[in-house]
Parts: C-alpha cells; structure tokens; sequence
C-alpha cells in the first residue's frame, strides 16, 4: 500500500522542495514507485524537474477547484521515471475559493486515495505557510518529513508545526489513517562553521530518535541542478548532496520496510 509523505515546515527556504525531489528520484533508484505533488503556489518542485507549466493542461489546483480526477493531473517523466502532479500559480486562488466549502479540508486526501496504491510512496511538497493547503497535505499524509535547515533560527516556527500536527492527530485518532512524524531532516549543513553543528545539537537535543542520521550538506550542485530540471541525483550522481539524498532514501526505506 503507497504511503504518503508530507514534506513541510512552514519556515520558507529550509529545503522542502529540494528534499521533495531528490527524495523521490532517490527512491525511485531503489525501484519505487514514486509520485511527487506539487501543491505549493510557488510551483517550485514542477519547474525544478522541468515541467514546462505552460504546456500544462491540469495541475494541482484543479483536485482543489474543478474536482479534476487525478488521473488526469498526473504527469509522467520518463527519463525520471517519475509521476508528478504539477502546480501552478493558480493555486493561490484555492484558500479564497474554498473558504465555506465544509469538505475543504479533505480534498486532497479524497484524490490521493484513488491513486496511491499504485505507488511505493507519494510525496507531498508542502507550500510556506500553515494554511488550507498544508492542511489538506497533513490530513491526507501518512507521516510527515520536517526539512530543518541548520541555520540560526532553524527552531522558529517548529513550535506551531508541531501543533499543527498534534490538531490534525487528534482529528485522526479514530479514523483508520494516523499521522506520524517520519523524522526531522537537517538540511544545508555547512561543514566549515560551528553554529550548524550547534543547531545539531540542539534539535537532536530536543526529537532525539526523531533526527534522521543523514544530513544534508550545503553543496553548490544541488542548487546548481534545479536551473536544469534535474534532480541532484541525475545532475550530478557523486556529489556530496545526492550521494547524502540517496542516504536519506535507503534510510526512509530501512525506517518503513523492516521485516
Ligand atoms: N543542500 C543544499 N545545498 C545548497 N543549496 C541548497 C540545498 N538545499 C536547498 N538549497 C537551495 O536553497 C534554496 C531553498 O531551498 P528549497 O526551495 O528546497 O526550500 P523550500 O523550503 O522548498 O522553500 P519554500 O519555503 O520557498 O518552498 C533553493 O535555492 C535551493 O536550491
Ligand atoms: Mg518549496
């Protein structure tokens, strides 16, 4: 049965998208079935393995506005073997348009459960924010991957995520889905200064057992890679950041698959 997986921290820029790509094509590596979902405005994961928005008939923003079915939405890339349900920016509109629909919370999670057993795993790159979109991504995710970038402040916010996750529990707690923490990722690690091992410390201080033992380094090629519609782990396979993207694959996989 496909498990999904929520990639989402509403602090901007601490790798939700970069983790939600190089994850996917990752585990797409180890022979899953991957689909990624890009329900961020920003488009971000869509324009970062070259999907071309503007050829694009559906994306996202329909599940949410039109009930297009997400057969439809999907698209494949071949050279990646890889399904995406892309974004655009219409989906700015969707918090406004869906404000008194009383089912506007579950959508997504309708629309993922006519496809996912078709896949390993489903990620879901989530948008900035702790909206209706977010919410939407929680609910019909399994379990959630929190990106934590090594930075001073990487803590702010943490709190209300958390929150987040513990309301959306609750919801769950007598329906058959649950939602876990899948762990805390640390992202963009520069291994030349001492406050990222600082942040280390104290977010393992803090979720303990919940801190994946991979760690993802700042490396130029990861961000170099988005500019030509390629995973890392394509672009350029030996880098520090695909090889530690590849990592974190065998370990999600080692977490959910052990017999
Ligand atoms: N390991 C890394 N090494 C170098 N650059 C990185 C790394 N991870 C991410 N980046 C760069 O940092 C920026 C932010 O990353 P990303 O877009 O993945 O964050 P995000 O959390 O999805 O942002 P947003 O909140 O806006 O959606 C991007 O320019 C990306 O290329
Ligand atoms: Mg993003």
């Amino acid at each position: 049965m496909g498990k999904v997986v929520a990639i989402s921290n509403q602090k901007g820029g601490v790798g939700k998208t970069t983790t939600s790509v190089n994850l996917a094509s990752s585990l797409i590596e180890l022979g899953k079935r991957v689909c990624l979902v890009d329900i961020d405005y920003q488009a971000n994961a869509t324009t970062n393995l070259g999907v071309n928005r503007s050829n694009l008939k559906y994306s996202s923003a329909d599940i949410f506005m039109t009930q297009a079915a997400v057969k439809d939405v999907i698209v494949h890339i071949p050279h990646l073997s890889m399904d995406v349900i892309p974004a655009k920016f219409d989906l700015s509109n969707v918090e406004e348009a869906l404000i008194a629909d009383d089912n506007k919370n579950f959508i997504l999670s309708n629309a993922l459960e006519s496809v996912k057993d078709e896949y390993d795993y489903v990620i879901i790159d989530c948008p900035p924010s702790l909206g209706l979109i977010t919410t939407n991504a929680l609910i019909a995710a399994d379990s959630v991957l929190i990106p934590v970038q090594c930075e001073f402040l990487a803590m702010d916010g943490l709190t209300q995520l958390l929150n987040t996750i513990r309301y959306i529990q609750n919801k769950k707690q007598y329906s058959a889905k649950k939602l876990v923490i899948e762990g805390v990722l640390l992202t963009m690690l520069d291994t030349r200064s001492n406050i990222g091992y600082e942040i280390i410390s104290e977010i393992k201080t803090y979720f303990r057992e919940k801190v994946f033992k991979t760690i993802i380094p700042r490396n130029v090629k990861v961000a170099v890679s988005s500019s030509y519609g390629l995973p890392v782990t394509e672009f350029s396979p030996r880098s520090k950041g695909s090889v530690s993207y590849k990592n974190l694959a065998k370990e999600l996989v080692e977490n959910n698959e052990q017999i």
